[in-house]
């Protein structure tokens, strides 16, 4: 049984506080459960650019490309906001996607039970919530060019960037998008601005002929303005829904306020071959930076992922989501997700459940 390698990068503001509540999970994995991994962390975001000048220093992403899975904390903050975007805490997220071709990035939501009253919306609208989102990550308008400031001849300023899909890069998201459906309900819905974005016309075009390879899976397609309204007006009609790196983004947040908390959505950045980094997809949350009531289960249940989608190791990551099942369970909540006749702990305590209800499983 080989070992494996983890590079961690812990990041800025909560990263850190939730990483190692993810940490303490794979400890108890190795204990109780004989899992052979190896980590080695790393610098990344501000606080590589504090130590070294640059927030993706050579080394990290050497670690990043050697080791078998990365998992990720969170970058940026307020502090970095008046760098030059060449060396912005964001600019080491989007050079280890582009440089390790994470293309694919599967963000589950899905609303625990236990979560019904945690939700802004009416639990009958989210109970049972179980959706996923594939979101194109190493292309559109996040890397297009051109792009920046510029200043015209007569002083006025343009700022500009370049929404572009080839037609490769929109076929590979799409094909993932439908084996992922063929695992689940065989349904998924495109999102697209194809009534004003030529460039997600073509999307719309090039996902249609990749769902011909696909008969069993019911495809249909929508507006990112309907869609975004659809998720919080009835969010189970959706199964998987696959889009673009843009309107990926801002769907993901507003389809984790369903479950609860942003706190709770964890994500899968997969390559072609099924490396991948993993990390949850909220901020470093400068506003709960250091007090130690970040809400760490996006980040364990990203771990969890890790095992299911690079590890090819089910039977962990079951036991990861179960035991975060079972804490919630019991009862403790951390802030973000607490509600009357819960009990308020800190992201030490929410790891320090999880542990326990992994061991309780040995
Ligand atoms: P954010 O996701 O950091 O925070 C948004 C809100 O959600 C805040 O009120 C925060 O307290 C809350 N929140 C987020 N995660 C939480 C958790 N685990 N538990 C409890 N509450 C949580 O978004 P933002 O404030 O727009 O961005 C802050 C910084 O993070 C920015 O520099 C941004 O660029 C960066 N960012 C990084 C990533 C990443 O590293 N993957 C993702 C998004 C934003
Ligand atoms: C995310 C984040 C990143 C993104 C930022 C920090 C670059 O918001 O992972 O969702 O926009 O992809
Ligand atoms: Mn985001």
């Amino acid at each position: 049984n080989m070992s494996k390698k983890i590079a961690v990068l812990p990041g800025d503001g909560i990263g850190p506080e939730i990483v190692r509540e993810a940490l303490k999970v794979l400890d108890c994995l190795r204990q109780e459960f004989d899992v052979a991994v190896e980590t080695e962390e790393a610098l990344v975001g501000g606080a590589a650019y504090d130590a070294t000048g640059t927030p993706l220093p050579p080394e990290t992403l050497e670690l990043a490309k050697a080791a078998d899975a990365v998992l990720l904390g969170a970058v940026g903050g307020p502090r970095w906001e008046p760098l030059d975007y060449s060396v912005r805490p964001e600019r080491a997220l989007l050079g280890l996607r582009s440089e390790l071709g994470l293309f694919a990035n599967l963000r589950p939501a899905v609303l625990y039970p236990q979560l019904a009253d945690a939700s802004t919306l009416k639990p009958e609208v989210v109970s049972g919530l179980d959706i996923l989102i594939v979101r194109e990550l190493t292309g559109g308008i996040y890397f297009g060019k051109p792009r920046g400031v510029r200043t015209l001849d007569d002083g006025e300023r343009v700022g500009i960037n370049t929404l572009i899909y080839n037609e490769s890069e929109i076929r590979r998201i799409a094909q993932v998008a439908f084996d992922t459906a063929m695992k689940r309900g065989k349904r998924l819905c495109s999102v697209d601005k194809a009534n004003v974005l030529e460039c997600t016309e073509l999307w719309r075009e090039v996902v249609t002929e990749v769902g011909r390879d696909y008969p069993a899976v019911e495809l249909s397609h929508m507006y990112v303005d309907n869609a975004a309204m659809q998720l919080v007006r009835a969010p189970k009609q959706f199964d998987v829904m696959v889009t673009t790196n843009l309107f990926g983004d801002i769907l993901s947040d507003c389809a984790a306020m369903l479950t609860g908390s942003i706190g709770m959505l964890p994500s899968a950045s997969l390559d072609e071959k099924g490396k991948g980094m993993y990390e949850p997809i909220h901020g470093s949350a400068p506003d709960i930076a250091g007090r130690g009531i970040a809400n760490p289960l996006a980040t364990i249940l990203s771990l969890g992922m890790l095992f299911r989608y690079t590890f090819h190791d089910e039977d962990i990551a079951a036991r990861i989501d179960k035991a975060v099942e079972a804490a919630l369970d019991s009862g403790v909540r951390t802030a973000d997700i607490w509600s009357e006749g819960t009990r308020k702990v800190s992201t030490a305590e929410m790891g320090d459940a999880v542990v326990a209800a992994l061991r309780a499983q040995a």
